[in-house]
């Protein structure tokens, strides 16, 4: 299988006239509507507001975010940035790269431009985990939305159906910001790609009646063991996956793992606002939820697909 070949046609951020322009996530899909933001507060609110989703996707926004900075508010700046979400490391990873660098918007577009690499590689390689004919799940959306290039998990889905592989997506709706459901399906649609919406409950019986023959998620953090934090609702996949013997494969780029975290349980958990869950009355909003590596079949970067023992494959493919 090839390299994922297809158009970029979704852009999440675009640097133009000293401004970076912010597709607004939270409108999608019924409006397509770009903010534009001319201070590193502007970016960190789009960030921090999900104007701007995705571990690529910020961490890309995030270092566009320094090339506003004047270059005494740098620290200041970064700071602020790394502030705003905390449990994918592409954030913090993206303004390490920026830190000593002179040209911070050389940098930004330079990681813009080998994070779609890295997607087209990864997705030529999920997409060989594919049989003809697959039935895929998949949760949240790891598409052009969410990193800025080819896409991690709905990079492999979208490489998959380009080698006649792919039969029928099934899209988690993703309680409680849908991101499934707007953006996945939305980015599904374009493509082309079979796909049916299905409440997040669904689905254990679908998996119980043979309907899902893989499970594809991206990643906010991989630990140095191969525990994966991913938007909540992830790790219940993972079980019912086990249970039912289905693969469950995680893609994502190498700078989504961090070697500095031994493990799922030191990865930090964003609590977002309770109003998302329900209107009115008490709620808790964690954001995401950590699988531990057993129940990982295998793990797709654009350096190979890894597989357990994670402790020796990332160490290896960390080290090039
Ligand atoms: O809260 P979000 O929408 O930023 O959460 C996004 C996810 O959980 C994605 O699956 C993850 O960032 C991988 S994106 C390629």
């Amino acid at each position: 299988v090839e390299a994922g070949t297809g158009p970029v046609t979704i852009e999440p951020l675009r640097f133009a006239d000293g401004a970076l322009q912010v597709l607004d996530q939270r409108a999608l899909p019924g409006e397509e509507r770009w903010i534009r933001c001319e201070t590193v507060e502007e970016v960190a609110d789009c960030i921090r507001t999900l104007a701007v989703r995705g571990a690529p996707a910020i961490g890309l926004a995030a270092a566009y975010g320094m090339a506003l900075a004047a270059p005494e508010n740098r620290v200041a700046a970064a700071e602020l940035l790394r502030s705003t979400r905390p449990t994918a490391v592409n954030l913090a990873w993206a303004l390490e790269q920026c830190r000593e660098a002179p040209d911070a918007l050389a940098v930004a577009r330079r990681l813009h431009r080998e994070q779609d690499e890295a997607d087209r590689r990864l997705a030529g390689l999920g997409a060989q985990l594919f049989a003809e004919g697959t039935r895929a799940l998949t949760h949240c959306n790891a598409g052009a939305l969410a990193t800025g290039g080819y896409g991690t998990a709905c990079g492999v889905l979208r490489a998959a159906w380009d080698s006649g592989r792919l039969a029928e997506v099934w899209v988690d709706e993703t309680r409680p910001l849908l991101q499934g459901a707007r953006l996945t399906a939305w980015e599904l649609r374009q493509a082309g790609i079979p796909h049916r919406v299905v409440a997040d409950a669904a689905a254990g019986s679908l998996m119980a009646r043979g309907q899902v023959d893989r499970v594809v998620v991206g990643a906010d953090r991989i630990a140095a063991n191969g525990d994966v934090a991913n938007k909540v609702g992830t790790y219940p996949l993972a079980v019912l996956a086990e249970r039912h013997g289905v693969p469950f494969y995680v893609a994502a780029p190498l700078s989504t793992i961090d070697l500095a975290t031994a493990h799922g349980a030191a990865i930090p958990i964003e609590e977002r606002d309770p109003g998302e869950v329900v209107a009115d009355g008490d709620a808790f909003n964690p954001a995401f939820d950590v699988t531990p590596a057993e129940l990982v079949t295998a793990i797709v970067t654009e350096a190979g697909v890894l597989q357990p023992p994670y402790a020796d494959s990332i160490g290896r493919a960390l080290a090039g």
